[in-house]
């Protein structure tokens, strides 16, 4: 084993410099627990004049990825740079020659994924992805080790920091959408396009990847449902809170059998659930393990040092691995198809917002059109709105199934009682 392990660094952003601040920092801690010196040879970035916010000796910045895939004393590439088609060209060239990686990409590892693992296992090389999902929390190595042997069911997580914290900050301070979006930039927790965060597409990748280890089962980007935050409104907040619930974009992953449902979207938590007391840029992952029960992985989820370490560990494991003359062993196939569940077959609460004609007869009209449906009442709440002649409803339904939900909704928005249908949410964590 060599004394020094050669790093290649891809990205020198918010988590590269995390990643370069650790290895400096740390690092005789890391040479007691791997066994020789780390030390980073070269970094890509694309702009050399950039003022960096780490101290990088002169020479080692390049813009030319070759210089990095082709220095001989770089073992491992550490892919801290974004993008997908490009990147995944990169990756696939490092692999094949023989480079471990260590990547943060959701966005990558949820599209290609399974490609990528397979190249690395057909070079013997490790490719390792604990920061993609969840930021600073070991979730995928709670996964693939801690409850290995279990058989998970359920996961249900707060897995996007930057909508965490837009959430936390419109309920709690009133603040206002774009303000908090542009704080949650300029804090890095963000994506460089925050699009895919708060339509939730960046929270879908990180339930497909999770739900593919959890499962062992190959579940693909496309099999997420996904909605954002982008149509959340304070008035949702507001009656939300006032029913005793906490609004959260929720990443929830089950199966029965093996029918999966995977999806990403706003919900409302009862405030007592351990979820809801998840705030800012903070991430939680709820874990039903057959055998084990109920778990919880908590700790930042976004910015960058905590980023930094969940890569870190996956370093300091490959180069444990080049110890063993193990790496690249880890590749195991799916052990199951991954079925969707058809919408009969999701069952969830429901909260319904909607503007209603303030008159007699209004209640039983929507009353025997839920009954209709066999769809009951947990809660209710109406309001009178000033100067229309209108109230604000709002109910919070028992289970149902979607099928039935949507096929309600429907005729609701139908109803000449119903002035328009504002809102709907479901509802997870109940009884
Ligand atoms: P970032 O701050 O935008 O940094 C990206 C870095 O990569 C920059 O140094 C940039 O160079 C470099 N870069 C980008 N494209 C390049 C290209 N084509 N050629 C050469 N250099 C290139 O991004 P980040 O927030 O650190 O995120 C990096 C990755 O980690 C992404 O995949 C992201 O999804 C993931 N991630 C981020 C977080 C987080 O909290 N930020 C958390 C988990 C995962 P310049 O500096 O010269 O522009
Ligand atoms: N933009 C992502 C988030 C970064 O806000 O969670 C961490 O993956």
């Amino acid at each position: 084993m060599a004394k020094v392990v050669g790093v290649g660094l891809l990205g020198l952003g918010t988590v590269g410099s995390g990643v370069v601040e650790i290895i400096q920092r740390h690092q005789e801690e890391l040479q007691h627990k791997v066994g020789c010196a780390v030390e980073v040879k070269r970094v890509l970035v694309r702009d050399l004049e950039k003022i960096r916010s780490v101290q990088i000796e002169e020479g080692i910045l390049t813009e030319n990825v070759e210089d990095v895939l082709s220095d001989p004393n770089i073992d491992v590439i550490v892919e801290v740079m974004g993008g997908i088609e490009d990147t995944k060209k990169v990756l696939i060239d490092a692999l094949n020659q023989k480079k471990h990686v260590v990547t943060a990409n959701k966005d990558l590892m949820a599209l290609y994924g399974s490609e990528l693992l397979q190249t690395a296992a057909a070079n013997q090389c490790d490719l390792f992805y604990e920061a993609s999902v969840a930021g600073g929390i070991p979730i995928l190595k709670g996964l693939s080790d801690g409850l290995s042997a279990d058989r998970i069911t359920k996961m249900m997580g707060i897995v996007n920091g930057t909508t965490n914290y837009i959430l936390t900050k419109m309920s709690q301070e009133g603040s206002s959408y774009h303000d908090v979006l542009e704080q949650a930039q300029k804090l890095g927790f963000a994506e460089s396009d925050p699009t895919a965060d708060v339509e939730g597409l960046d929270a879908a990748r990180k339930m497909a990847i999770l739900a593919t280890l959890g499962f062992s089962a190959q579940v693909k980007l496309n099999d997420v449902s996904v909605t954002g935050i982008t149509n959340v409104s304070d008035a949702d907040l507001y009656y939300g809170k006032q029913l005793g619930y906490t609004m959260k974009l929720i990443g929830l992953a089950q199966r029965d059998e093996n029918r999966i449902e995977v999806s990403v979207q706003p919900t409302l938590l009862p405030n007592e659930h351990p979820l809801s007391a998840v705030n800012n840029e903070f991430n939680a992952v709820y874990v039903y393990g057959e055998a084990v029960g109920e778990t919880m992985f908590y700790g930042p989820g976004a910015g960058s040092l905590p980023t930094a370490t969940a890569a870190m560990s996956d370093l300091v494991q490959v180069i444990r691995n080049m110890r063993l003359g193990v790496n690249g062993k880890q590749l195991q196939g799916p052990l199951h198809d991954c079925v969707l569940k058809g919408e009969k077959e999701i069952e969830s609460q429901y909260f319904i917002r909607l503007k209603a004609l303030d008159r007699t007869g209004t209640f039983s009209t929507i009353t025997s059109l839920f009954a209709e449906h066999e769809v009951s009442f947990e809660k209710l709440l109406q309001l009178p709105l000033e100067k229309e002649e209108a109230a604000e409803v709002i109910i919070v339904t028992h289970q149902t199934n979607k099928e039935n939900y949507e096929r309600l909704l429907n005729r609701l928005a139908e109803l000449s009682v119903v002035q328009s249908l504002e809102s709907s949410y479901r509802v997870e964590g109940g009884h």
